[in-house]
């Protein structure tokens, strides 16, 4: 073969690899054993579940700046849920935000932050939730105060959603798999951290809290910062929250981190997560530099 045609070759083979790495392919069915402890590990996916259940049928009200949302029907009821999708579908909409007709989803739905899911856990978690019961709840349109929302989401994912490597398989233990976990999986930074006037995560604050958060809710300061964060606490403290909702003083958490702890409606939340898993992730936490943020 001649140097210009192996040239060629080389080029076409570099952009069908650039072109494999965006259009990624599960490349299997999942666990769905396992798949229920990602989910758990997910805060049991609890934005898609209102207090009354059932478990992912959606219809949780989410306001933010850009209008308010609804939670969709993941559940595998086939009119009005994924029951139709195909396993490539859910993680494209889960990992990319690509939904099957090609719209892309809004920033409300975290899946620049999923796109760090290792291929395994993304389809353990897609096995467990067709596992879920199906029900039969349409899904309620959003009300949008942006004027051309379609291409208001897609340069949204084109100009802010973070570029991030999707593993293969997710870090074994130790920091890095609490560090993959919690911004990955359990996803710490969807409400931990502050996001710009666009609602892109201000990664310079990462994790340092915010007054006015998702749902108004006042979030902490997780950071290390002994004075405005959790820097005091040792790694059972985090642990103690993550598994039971318990504050160093005894308070329980409410609200939204109730929600990921407890699970919502009966379905799964970081209190059912593998207790090495939540070590991991404190673990993590107490690495992460201090911020000096006072939240109220
Ligand atoms: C869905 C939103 C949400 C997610 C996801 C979330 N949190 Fe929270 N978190 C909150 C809110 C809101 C509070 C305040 C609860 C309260 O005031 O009772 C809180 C409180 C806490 C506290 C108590 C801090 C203090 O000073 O009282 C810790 C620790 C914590 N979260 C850690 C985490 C970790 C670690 C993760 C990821 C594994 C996480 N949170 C994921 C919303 C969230």
């Amino acid at each position: 073969m001649t140097g210009a045609r192996f040239g060629v070759l080389a080029a076409v083979a570099a952009v069908v690899a650039a072109g494999c790495q965006t259009e990624r392919r599960l490349g299997g069915a999942g666990d769905p054993a396992r798949g229920a402890q990602v989910a758990a590990l997910a805060g049991g996916c609890g934005c898609h579940t209102i207090a009354d259940g059932p478990v992912g049928a959606g219809g949780k009200k989410i306001p933010t700046p850009f209008g308010t949302f609804y939670s969709t029907n993941i559940t595998g009821d086939r009119d009005t849920g994924i029951g139709t999708w195909s396993d490539d579908e859910i993680d494209a909409a889960l990992r990319r935000g690509v939904l099957p007709d090609g719209a892309i989803e809004s920033p409300v739905m975290p899946y620049y932050r999923y796109a760090g899911m290792s291929d395994v856990d993304a389809s353990d978690l897609i096995a467990w939730l067709r596992t879920l019961k199906p029900v039969a709840r349409e899904n309620r349109p959003h009300e949008v105060s942006l004027p051309f929302p379609r291409l208001a989401f897609r340069a949204w994912r084109l100009l802010f959603a973070p570029s991030v490597e999707t593993p293969r398989v997710a870090p074994k233990d130790g920091i890095e798999r609490g560090r993959y976990l919690s911004d990955h999986v359990a996803i710490c930074g969807d409400c931990h951290t502050p996001r710009d006037r666009f609602g892109a995560p201000d990664d310079d604050m990462h994790l340092a809290g915010i007054e006015d958060g998702p749902l108004g809710e006042t979030v902490p300061n997780i950071t290390s910062d002994p004075k405005t964060g959790i820097g005091k606490w040792d790694e059972s403290d985090i642990v103690s929250v993550l598994e039971m909702g318990m504050l160093p003083d005894m308070d329980n958490v409410q609200g939204l981190m109730g929600d990921v702890v407890d699970g919502v409606a009966g379905g799964p939340g970081y209190g059912n997560a593998n207790p090495e898993d939540l070590k991991a992730i404190a673990a993590y936490i107490r690495t992460v530099p201090p911020i000096v943020h006072e939240i109220e």
